[in-house]
């Protein structure tokens, strides 16, 4: 393998910047400083960037339901409980694939593929994320049409999303909404439904594109399979325009 894509690969880089660590002169293959892009690394090498070893890893992918109260990154500065802790197990060095808020619970991607995880995030690829809200209000299609269109959040229109109203309970004054969006801004479906009146209590989030939470209780999880990971690649290149 090319010099540039092992280091993308290892998740160190992106491939242009990795490009730029070789042309730099950080970048050495057993001890050698390497400058040349087209440099093979063979089984066996002792590749280093900017002095530190960099692994090649076999590329896993995890599907955890995220309990609520848990941080949806690697470590945690305050010593908090993070997603990784719930998967002591893994050996490789694996981040979620976006993130889900401490409070909300639900299916979260975990791996260590950067291209994977640029291509489920990344809005063009048009993967559906569904949440479930439970919202404090009367929820109404007068009141929720606006998602449909899109609301502006932080001085930028979401995209079109698609709701279901699951349950009104008027005595409590709240409501269940199942809300599809395929973005993952900043607590964006609280966002979006603030921007129409209502305030969400609690939130979970069922799908992510083919992928539910099926035979999974709070804190557990599970490989994917090859065939789920293939489904997901598939679905995010048939829809890029
Ligand atoms: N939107 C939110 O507001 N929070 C999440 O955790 C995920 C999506």
């Amino acid at each position: 393998m090319r010099i540039n894509k092992y280091i993308a690969h290892a998740g160190v880089a992106s491939r242009r910047k990795a490009e730029t660590l070789i042309k730099q002169g950080l970048v050495t293959i057993n001890g050698k400083r390497v400058t040349e892009l087209a440099t093979l690394v063979k089984s066996g090498d002792v590749v280093e960037v900017e002095g530190s070893p960099i692994y090649n890893e076999e590329k896993v992918y995890y599907l955890l339901n995220k309990p609520r109260g848990v941080i949806s990154s690697v470590s945690d500065e305050k010593g908090r409980q993070t997603v990784i802790d719930l998967l002591p197990d893994v050996k490789q060095r694996i981040y979620p694939v976006g993130r889900l808020d401490w409070d909300t619970s639900g299916l979260l991607l975990l791996t260590n593929d950067g291209d994977f995880t640029d291509k489920m995030i990344h809005p063009r690829n048009e993967i559906d994320k569904v949440y479930l809200a439970r919202v404090k209000g009367i929820a109404t299609k007068e009141n929720l049409r606006p998602l449909t269109r899109g609301v502006s959040i932080d001085g930028k229109k979401t995209k079109p999303a698609r709701y279901n109203i699951i349950k009104v309970e008027p005595d409590k004054n709240r409501s269940v909404v199942e809300l599809t969006i395929h973005e993952g801004r900043n607590h964006q479906v609280k966002k979006m439904f603030e921007s129409v009146g209502l305030l969400v209590d609690k939130l979970s989030r069922t799908q992510f594109g083919t992928l539910d939470l099926s035979g999974l209780r709070p804190g557990e999880a599970r490989r994917l399979t090859k065939k789920e990971v293939s489904q997901l690649h598939n679905l995010a290149v048939t829809k890029k325009k």
